[in-house]
């Protein structure tokens, strides 16, 4: 059995990641949170990942506070580059298979179209630099690897680093009454945790290396999915849509970041379900909504 080490195991996607993986009963997980190891660090990273001689490695540690990354460079450059250096030099001397995941903010969002992994990146902010780093860095180092690019992520446990994730935000907004102005001329592919560490571990299953874009399908602005969240919890608050520039934020962003895979479909079962089901699958297992017949998903 293929014993494999989830870093950043108590993140949004990590938690995701390593229940999946336990329950598919086909490998052995050790969830490893930032606890446990400090990926900063090459001793704490050498020492741990030595120790636990897995097989793969997944490193879903990072530092993902967009905005703060502009503050913060040095930080920011520290987890994402020089974290994912330590862990694919790591992987190299333990010969495991690296797996780095990745963001769809190492694109500029300009070609207004959705990316694939043939696009060139050109970051428009610190976060996706440090990314993009990240991702090179990985790649010149590990003998075996595989980056997994995702994007807009939400879960049931929200981003550690965010402190929840944006149907969580636009609920309570909704709840308390509070004016709902959502921007609508940002594009990008919302992408449910759960569905990700699903299709991820029929991804390790497929042997597969490289890169890779993995997303639930289709695109929506900020304020189509916060909508979509409201509508099928059957909250009635007014929400406004809005252009980016009315919403200043530190670090810029991407225009039109959506992702698609030429390489995903090749090595799932089946596609991965629409954002708009994973919405309802999510507001179903938040209990937000009743349990409903779900749409096939990758599971089926
Ligand atoms: N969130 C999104 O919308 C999004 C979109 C695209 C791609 N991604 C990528 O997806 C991955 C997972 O993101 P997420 O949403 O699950 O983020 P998250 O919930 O903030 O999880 C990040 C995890 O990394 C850990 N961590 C942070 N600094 C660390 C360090 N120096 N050493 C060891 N562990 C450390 C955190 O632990 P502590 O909280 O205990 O520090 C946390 O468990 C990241 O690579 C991110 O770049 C995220």
């Amino acid at each position: 059995m293929n014993r494999i080490a989830v870093l950043g195991s108590t993140g949004q996607l990590g938690n995701d990641l390593v229940e999946v993986l336990q329950s598919s009963n086909v490998f052995e997980v050790l969830p490893l949170n930032h606890a446990a190891m400090e990926c900063t660090k090459h001793d704490s990273v050498r020492t741990v990942l030595k120790k636990a001689g897995p097989q793969v490695v997944i490193n879903c540690a990072a530092f993902v506070r967009v905005d703060e990354c502009e503050d913060r460079p040095e930080k920011a450059l520290e987890v994402n580059a020089l974290g994912a250096l330590h862990v694919a030099r790591t992987c190299a001397e333990i010969d495991a298979l690296c797996v780095h995941i990745s963001t769809d903010y190492v694109f500029d969002g300009s070609k207004g179209s959705a990316y694939t992994e043939s696009d060139t990146p050109c970051p428009i902010n610190v976060y996706g630099a440090s990314k993009l780093a990240g991702e090179q860095l990985v790649r010149r180092s590990a003998p075996r690897w595989l980056i997994v690019r995702m994007a807009s992520l939400f879960g049931k446990t929200g981003a550690r680093g965010k402190g929840g994730n944006f149907i969580e935000t636009i609920i309570a907004k909704a709840r308390a009454g509070e004016p709902l102005r959502v921007v609508n001329d940002v594009r990008m592919s919302p992408t449910y945790t759960y569905d990700a560490a699903q299709a991820l571990v029929q991804i390790l299953q497929s042997n597969a290396t490289g890169l890779l874009h993995l997303t639930n399908q289709g695109a929506c602005t900020w304020y189509e999915f916060a909508r979509e969240a409201l509508e099928l919890i059957g909250l009635g608050a007014a929400i406004e849509p809005i252009d980016s520039i009315e919403y200043p934020t530190k670090a810029r962003r991407p225009r039109n970041s959506s992702l698609e895979s030429e390489r995903l479909n090749g090595l799932l079962k089946c596609r991965t379900r629409s954002w708009r089901e994973a919405v309802k699958a999510y507001l179903v297992e938040k209990a937000y909504i009743p349990s409903v017949t779900l749409p096939a998903t990758i599971l089926s």
